[in-house]
Protein backbone atom coordinates (compact mmCIF):
# COMPACT_ATOMS: atom_id res chain seq x y z
CA UNK A 1 0.00 0.00 0.00
CA UNK A 2 1.06 3.61 -0.05
CA UNK A 3 2.40 5.46 2.04
CA UNK A 4 -0.24 7.29 3.03
CA UNK A 5 -2.34 4.66 4.00
CA UNK A 6 -3.03 4.51 7.77
CA UNK A 7 -6.46 6.67 8.16
CA UNK A 8 -5.51 10.02 9.94
CA UNK A 9 -7.64 12.06 12.58
CA UNK A 10 -8.74 13.81 10.18
CA UNK A 11 -10.14 10.89 7.67
CA UNK A 12 -11.60 9.18 10.74
CA UNK A 13 -13.67 12.22 11.39
CA UNK A 14 -14.65 12.82 7.90
CA UNK A 15 -15.40 9.22 6.95
CA UNK A 16 -17.69 7.37 9.94
CA UNK A 17 -18.61 3.83 8.82
CA UNK A 18 -22.45 3.17 9.20
CA UNK A 19 -23.00 0.67 12.33
CA UNK A 20 -23.78 -2.78 10.49
CA UNK A 21 -26.55 -2.85 11.45
CA UNK A 22 -28.10 0.81 10.45
CA UNK A 23 -30.82 0.50 8.51
CA UNK A 24 -30.05 3.03 5.64
CA UNK A 25 -26.23 1.74 4.99
CA UNK A 26 -27.00 0.06 1.90
CA UNK A 27 -29.91 1.79 0.63
CA UNK A 28 -30.36 4.76 -1.69
CA UNK A 29 -30.16 8.36 -0.02
CA UNK A 30 -33.55 10.07 0.17
CA UNK A 31 -34.51 8.48 -2.83
CA UNK A 32 -31.51 9.14 -4.83
CA UNK A 33 -30.71 6.86 -7.68
CA UNK A 34 -28.01 7.34 -9.98
CA UNK A 35 -28.78 8.01 -13.31
CA UNK A 36 -25.97 8.54 -16.02
CA UNK A 37 -25.77 11.88 -17.32
CA UNK A 38 -26.13 13.06 -20.46
CA UNK A 39 -23.75 15.08 -22.26
CA UNK A 40 -24.01 17.94 -24.81
CA UNK A 41 -20.63 17.07 -26.37
CA UNK A 42 -20.58 16.49 -29.52
CA UNK A 43 -19.53 13.27 -31.36
CA UNK A 44 -17.65 13.86 -33.74
CA UNK A 45 -13.96 13.61 -32.75
CA UNK A 46 -12.20 14.75 -35.36
CA UNK A 47 -9.66 11.61 -35.43
CA UNK A 48 -10.23 8.60 -32.84
CA UNK A 49 -8.47 4.78 -31.98
CA UNK A 50 -10.58 2.20 -31.50
CA UNK A 51 -9.58 -0.06 -28.78
CA UNK A 52 -11.52 -3.04 -26.46
CA UNK A 53 -14.90 -1.63 -27.56
CA UNK A 54 -13.85 1.63 -26.49
CA UNK A 55 -12.65 5.32 -28.58
CA UNK A 56 -9.05 6.66 -28.02
CA UNK A 57 -7.19 10.05 -28.47
CA UNK A 58 -6.05 9.89 -32.32
CA UNK A 59 -4.09 13.47 -31.51
CA UNK A 60 -0.66 11.95 -30.08
CA UNK A 61 -2.39 8.60 -29.85
CA UNK A 62 -1.75 6.68 -27.32
CA UNK A 63 -0.47 8.59 -24.76
CA UNK A 64 -3.32 8.84 -22.27
CA UNK A 65 -4.95 6.09 -21.09
CA UNK A 66 -8.64 6.21 -20.32
CA UNK A 67 -11.15 6.34 -23.63
CA UNK A 68 -13.01 9.61 -25.17
CA UNK A 69 -15.57 7.79 -25.87
CA UNK A 70 -19.33 9.34 -24.91
CA UNK A 71 -19.23 6.94 -21.67
CA UNK A 72 -16.23 8.33 -20.64
CA UNK A 73 -17.55 11.79 -21.36
CA UNK A 74 -20.68 10.51 -18.92
CA UNK A 75 -18.05 9.93 -16.49
CA UNK A 76 -15.94 12.70 -16.37
CA UNK A 77 -19.05 14.97 -15.98
CA UNK A 78 -20.56 12.52 -13.26
CA UNK A 79 -16.67 12.94 -11.31
CA UNK A 80 -17.81 16.84 -11.61
CA UNK A 81 -20.17 16.15 -9.48
CA UNK A 82 -18.31 14.63 -7.09
CA UNK A 83 -15.77 17.55 -6.63
CA UNK A 84 -18.48 20.57 -6.80
CA UNK A 85 -20.50 18.43 -4.52
CA UNK A 86 -17.29 17.96 -2.03
CA UNK A 87 -16.31 21.77 -2.65
CA UNK A 88 -20.21 23.25 -1.80
CA UNK A 89 -20.25 24.21 -5.41
CA UNK A 90 -17.07 26.13 -5.48
CA UNK A 91 -14.97 26.03 -8.72
CA UNK A 92 -12.33 26.72 -6.76
CA UNK A 93 -10.40 26.75 -3.41
CA UNK A 94 -7.80 29.12 -3.86
CA UNK A 95 -7.94 32.68 -2.75
CA UNK A 96 -8.08 33.61 -6.73
CA UNK A 97 -10.43 37.23 -6.45
CA UNK A 98 -11.86 38.49 -9.96
CA UNK A 99 -9.33 36.34 -12.29
CA UNK A 100 -8.99 38.00 -16.13
CA UNK A 101 -7.22 35.15 -17.99
CA UNK A 102 -8.04 31.53 -16.80
CA UNK A 103 -6.31 27.98 -17.90
CA UNK A 104 -7.56 24.47 -17.46
CA UNK A 105 -4.99 22.23 -18.54
CA UNK A 106 -6.56 19.09 -19.77
CA UNK A 107 -10.05 20.09 -19.36
CA UNK A 108 -11.84 17.06 -20.47
CA UNK A 109 -15.30 17.70 -21.50
CA UNK A 110 -14.54 21.28 -20.26
CA UNK A 111 -17.51 21.27 -17.86
CA UNK A 112 -15.31 23.09 -14.98
CA UNK A 113 -14.28 25.35 -17.77
CA UNK A 114 -17.63 26.40 -19.01
CA UNK A 115 -18.85 26.92 -15.52
CA UNK A 116 -16.38 28.83 -14.17
CA UNK A 117 -16.57 31.54 -17.62
CA UNK A 118 -20.16 31.34 -16.25
CA UNK A 119 -19.52 31.99 -12.95
CA UNK A 120 -16.59 34.60 -13.57
CA UNK A 121 -18.15 36.11 -17.12
CA UNK A 122 -15.39 38.89 -16.65
CA UNK A 123 -12.66 36.20 -16.94
CA UNK A 124 -11.29 34.68 -20.13
CA UNK A 125 -11.43 30.97 -19.71
CA UNK A 126 -9.40 29.08 -21.79
CA UNK A 127 -9.42 24.63 -21.68
CA UNK A 128 -7.02 22.65 -23.67
CA UNK A 129 -6.60 18.86 -23.88
CA UNK A 130 -5.65 16.05 -26.21
CA UNK A 131 -9.36 15.02 -26.99
CA UNK A 132 -11.55 17.72 -28.68
CA UNK A 133 -14.30 16.21 -26.34
CA UNK A 134 -15.94 19.60 -25.50
CA UNK A 135 -19.19 20.81 -26.55
CA UNK A 136 -19.95 23.15 -29.38
CA UNK A 137 -21.69 25.77 -27.62
CA UNK A 138 -20.09 27.47 -25.20
CA UNK A 139 -19.70 30.35 -23.37
CA UNK A 140 -18.55 33.44 -25.15
CA UNK A 141 -15.63 33.58 -22.67
CA UNK A 142 -14.40 30.58 -22.69
CA UNK A 143 -12.44 28.93 -25.79
CA UNK A 144 -10.86 25.45 -25.99
CA UNK A 145 -7.68 23.82 -28.04
CA UNK A 146 -5.96 20.68 -28.60
CA UNK A 147 -2.71 20.46 -26.97
CA UNK A 148 -0.94 18.57 -25.12
CA UNK A 149 0.54 20.25 -21.70
CA UNK A 150 3.61 18.05 -21.56
CA UNK A 151 4.59 20.32 -24.93
CA UNK A 152 6.10 23.46 -24.29
CA UNK A 153 3.96 26.10 -23.31
CA UNK A 154 3.04 29.12 -26.01
CA UNK A 155 0.43 30.70 -24.65
CA UNK A 156 0.80 34.70 -25.66
CA UNK A 157 0.19 36.20 -22.29
CA UNK A 158 0.27 35.24 -19.06
CA UNK A 159 -2.66 33.66 -16.79
CA UNK A 160 -4.19 34.94 -13.81
CA UNK A 161 -5.42 31.26 -12.80
CA UNK A 162 -4.20 27.73 -13.73
CA UNK A 163 -6.81 25.28 -12.61
CA UNK A 164 -5.56 21.41 -13.50
CA UNK A 165 -8.23 18.62 -12.16
CA UNK A 166 -7.60 14.77 -12.11
CA UNK A 167 -4.87 14.50 -13.97
CA UNK A 168 -2.88 11.80 -11.44
CA UNK A 169 -2.57 9.48 -14.31
CA UNK A 170 -1.64 11.81 -17.07
CA UNK A 171 2.26 13.15 -17.02
CA UNK A 172 5.55 11.09 -16.60
CA UNK A 173 6.64 14.39 -14.71
CA UNK A 174 4.01 16.67 -12.89
CA UNK A 175 6.89 18.82 -11.61
CA UNK A 176 7.50 20.26 -14.98
CA UNK A 177 4.10 20.69 -15.50
CA UNK A 178 3.92 22.80 -12.21
CA UNK A 179 7.09 24.68 -13.66
CA UNK A 180 5.10 25.25 -16.73
CA UNK A 181 2.54 26.55 -14.62
CA UNK A 182 4.32 28.67 -12.82
CA UNK A 183 6.61 30.41 -15.70
CA UNK A 184 2.53 31.29 -17.59
CA UNK A 185 1.36 32.69 -14.45
CA UNK A 186 1.76 36.49 -13.66
CA UNK A 187 2.97 37.47 -10.55
CA UNK A 188 0.44 37.34 -7.85
CA UNK A 189 -1.19 34.86 -10.30
CA UNK A 190 -2.72 31.49 -8.40
CA UNK A 191 -2.13 27.45 -9.52
CA UNK A 192 -4.92 24.78 -8.07
CA UNK A 193 -4.87 21.35 -8.49
CA UNK A 194 -7.32 18.68 -7.55
CA UNK A 195 -6.81 15.41 -7.72
CA UNK A 196 -6.21 11.97 -5.67
CA UNK A 197 -4.21 10.10 -4.31
CA UNK A 198 -3.59 6.78 -5.20
CA UNK A 199 -3.87 3.50 -4.44
CA UNK A 200 -6.66 4.35 -2.62
CA UNK A 201 -7.07 3.51 0.83
CA UNK A 202 -9.33 1.90 3.15
CA UNK A 203 -10.30 2.63 6.54
CA UNK A 204 -10.15 -0.24 9.07
CA UNK A 205 -10.18 -2.98 8.74
CA UNK A 206 -7.73 -2.98 6.91
CA UNK A 207 -8.20 -5.57 3.67
CA UNK A 208 -5.33 -8.02 3.43
CA UNK A 209 -2.52 -7.91 0.61
CA UNK A 210 -4.55 -10.62 -1.27
CA UNK A 211 -7.50 -8.88 -0.67
CA UNK A 212 -8.92 -8.53 -4.98
CA UNK A 213 -9.58 -5.17 -4.93
CA UNK A 214 -6.39 -3.82 -3.03
CA UNK A 215 -4.16 -6.19 -5.12
CA UNK A 216 -6.54 -4.77 -8.56
CA UNK A 217 -6.04 -1.35 -7.19
CA UNK A 218 -1.45 -2.28 -5.90
CA UNK A 219 -0.72 -3.71 -9.22
CA UNK A 220 -2.58 -0.86 -11.30
CA UNK A 221 -0.05 1.51 -9.45
CA UNK A 222 2.99 -0.84 -10.29
CA UNK A 223 1.90 -0.81 -14.47
CA UNK A 224 1.62 3.36 -13.93
CA UNK A 225 5.11 3.10 -12.71
CA UNK A 226 6.09 0.95 -15.22
CA UNK A 227 5.12 2.68 -18.26
CA UNK A 228 6.71 5.85 -16.91
CA UNK A 229 3.44 7.38 -15.42
CA UNK A 230 3.21 6.88 -11.88
CA UNK A 231 0.13 7.26 -10.64
CA UNK A 232 1.62 7.87 -6.93
CA UNK A 233 2.47 11.60 -7.31
CA UNK A 234 -0.26 13.48 -5.75
CA UNK A 235 1.50 13.29 -2.33
CA UNK A 236 4.57 15.24 -4.10
CA UNK A 237 2.14 18.53 -5.46
CA UNK A 238 2.75 20.60 -2.09
CA UNK A 239 6.20 19.82 -2.04
CA UNK A 240 6.65 20.87 -5.65
CA UNK A 241 4.73 23.31 -5.34
CA UNK A 242 6.83 25.21 -2.46
CA UNK A 243 10.11 24.09 -4.43
CA UNK A 244 9.18 26.06 -7.59
CA UNK A 245 8.11 28.86 -5.64
CA UNK A 246 4.73 29.10 -4.99
CA UNK A 247 3.78 31.09 -2.17
CA UNK A 248 1.44 30.31 0.50
CA UNK A 249 1.27 26.90 -0.10
CA UNK A 250 -2.13 25.21 0.80
CA UNK A 251 -3.32 21.67 0.98
CA UNK A 252 -6.67 20.78 1.86
CA UNK A 253 -7.85 17.11 1.79
CA UNK A 254 -11.16 16.33 0.83
CA UNK A 255 -12.26 12.18 1.19
CA UNK A 256 -14.95 10.43 -0.96
CA UNK A 257 -16.14 6.72 0.29
CA UNK A 258 -16.30 4.06 -2.07
CA UNK A 259 -20.08 3.03 -1.38
CA UNK A 260 -23.08 4.65 0.68
CA UNK A 261 -21.44 3.57 3.91
CA UNK A 262 -20.03 6.34 5.16
CA UNK A 263 -22.20 8.53 8.15
CA UNK A 264 -24.14 11.80 6.55
CA UNK A 265 -26.47 12.21 3.76
CA UNK A 266 -23.23 14.47 1.81
CA UNK A 267 -21.09 11.04 2.79
CA UNK A 268 -23.41 9.03 1.37
CA UNK A 269 -24.68 11.01 -1.96
CA UNK A 270 -20.51 10.84 -2.69
CA UNK A 271 -20.09 7.50 -1.99
CA UNK A 272 -22.52 6.36 -4.59
CA UNK A 273 -21.27 8.40 -7.26
CA UNK A 274 -18.15 7.56 -6.48
CA UNK A 275 -18.93 3.87 -6.63
CA UNK A 276 -20.20 4.33 -10.21
CA UNK A 277 -17.24 6.47 -11.37
CA UNK A 278 -14.80 3.14 -10.46
CA UNK A 279 -17.19 1.04 -12.20
CA UNK A 280 -16.75 2.64 -14.91
CA UNK A 281 -13.13 3.66 -14.94
CA UNK A 282 -12.19 -0.03 -13.92
CA UNK A 283 -12.69 -2.22 -16.96
CA UNK A 284 -10.78 0.55 -19.40
CA UNK A 285 -8.17 0.68 -16.90
CA UNK A 286 -7.80 -3.05 -16.80
CA UNK A 287 -7.69 -3.81 -19.97
CA UNK A 288 -4.95 -1.15 -20.73
CA UNK A 289 -2.67 -2.53 -17.51
CA UNK A 290 -3.95 -5.89 -17.06
CA UNK A 291 -3.98 -6.72 -20.94
CA UNK A 292 -1.36 -4.77 -22.58
CA UNK A 293 1.32 -4.07 -19.86
CA UNK A 294 1.19 -7.51 -17.73
CA UNK A 295 -0.12 -9.94 -21.07
CA UNK A 296 -2.82 -11.31 -19.44
CA UNK A 297 -5.96 -12.57 -21.91
CA UNK A 298 -8.69 -10.30 -22.26
CA UNK A 299 -10.97 -13.13 -21.25
CA UNK A 300 -8.40 -13.61 -17.52
CA UNK A 301 -8.85 -9.98 -17.26
CA UNK A 302 -12.78 -9.34 -17.47
CA UNK A 303 -12.94 -12.44 -15.16
CA UNK A 304 -11.09 -11.25 -12.92
CA UNK A 305 -12.56 -7.58 -12.71
CA UNK A 306 -16.41 -9.30 -12.98
CA UNK A 307 -16.36 -11.78 -10.73
CA UNK A 308 -13.43 -10.48 -8.40
CA UNK A 309 -12.75 -7.17 -8.33
CA UNK A 310 -15.98 -5.21 -8.23
CA UNK A 311 -18.19 -6.84 -6.29
CA UNK A 312 -15.92 -5.84 -3.37
CA UNK A 313 -17.32 -2.12 -4.79
CA UNK A 314 -19.21 -0.54 -1.70
CA UNK A 315 -19.32 -3.99 -0.49
CA UNK A 316 -20.13 -4.76 3.35
CA UNK A 317 -16.74 -3.93 5.45
CA UNK A 318 -14.91 -2.85 2.90
CA UNK A 319 -14.33 0.84 3.47
CA UNK A 320 -12.69 1.79 0.28
CA UNK A 321 -12.33 5.93 -0.28
CA UNK A 322 -10.30 8.23 -2.40
CA UNK A 323 -7.85 11.37 -0.31
CA UNK A 324 -8.90 14.43 -2.76
CA UNK A 325 -5.82 17.20 -2.35
CA UNK A 326 -6.80 20.57 -3.09
CA UNK A 327 -3.10 21.97 -3.48
CA UNK A 328 -2.85 26.12 -4.27
CA UNK A 329 -0.20 28.57 -4.24
CA UNK A 330 0.62 32.22 -5.38
CA UNK A 331 3.31 33.15 -7.36
CA UNK A 332 5.09 35.64 -5.78
CA UNK A 333 4.66 39.26 -6.71
CA UNK A 334 8.38 39.92 -7.12
CA UNK A 335 9.46 36.30 -8.53
C1 LIG B 1 -9.49 12.26 -15.89
S1 LIG B 1 -9.65 13.41 -17.20
C2 LIG B 1 -9.95 14.93 -16.30
C3 LIG B 1 -10.64 15.96 -17.15
C4 LIG B 1 -10.96 17.28 -16.43
N1 LIG B 1 -9.77 17.91 -15.92
C5 LIG B 1 -11.98 17.10 -15.34
O1 LIG B 1 -11.62 17.18 -14.16
O2 LIG B 1 -13.15 16.86 -15.68
C6 LIG B 1 -8.01 13.63 -17.79
C7 LIG B 1 -7.96 14.44 -19.07
O3 LIG B 1 -6.58 14.74 -19.32
C8 LIG B 1 -6.38 14.73 -20.72
N2 LIG B 1 -4.94 14.59 -20.93
C9 LIG B 1 -4.17 13.52 -20.61
N3 LIG B 1 -2.89 13.77 -20.90
C10 LIG B 1 -2.85 15.01 -21.43
C11 LIG B 1 -1.81 15.83 -21.93
N4 LIG B 1 -0.54 15.40 -21.96
N5 LIG B 1 -2.12 17.06 -22.39
C12 LIG B 1 -3.39 17.50 -22.38
N6 LIG B 1 -4.42 16.76 -21.92
C13 LIG B 1 -4.16 15.54 -21.45
C14 LIG B 1 -7.23 13.58 -21.18
O4 LIG B 1 -7.50 13.64 -22.56
C15 LIG B 1 -8.47 13.72 -20.31
O5 LIG B 1 -9.44 14.51 -20.94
Amino acid sequence: MSDTHVPEAEVSNALIPESDDSSDADSAVGGLTYASSTTSARSDVYTSVEEFGRTYHGYKSGKYLLPNDEKERDRLDLQHMLFTISCDGALALAPIGKPRRVLDIATGTGIWAMEFAEQYPDARVTGTDLSPIQPSYVPTNCQFEIADAEDEWNFSRPFDYIHGRALLTCFADPRSIIQKAYDSLTPGGYLEFQDGLFPFQFMDPQPPPENPLRSFLETVAECGTKIGRPWTNVQHYKRWFEEIGFEDVEEKRLYWPCGPWAKGDKMKKLGIYFMEDMKHAFEPVAMKMFVKILGWSEEKTKKFLDEEVMPLLGARKTYMYETVCFTYGRKPLNP
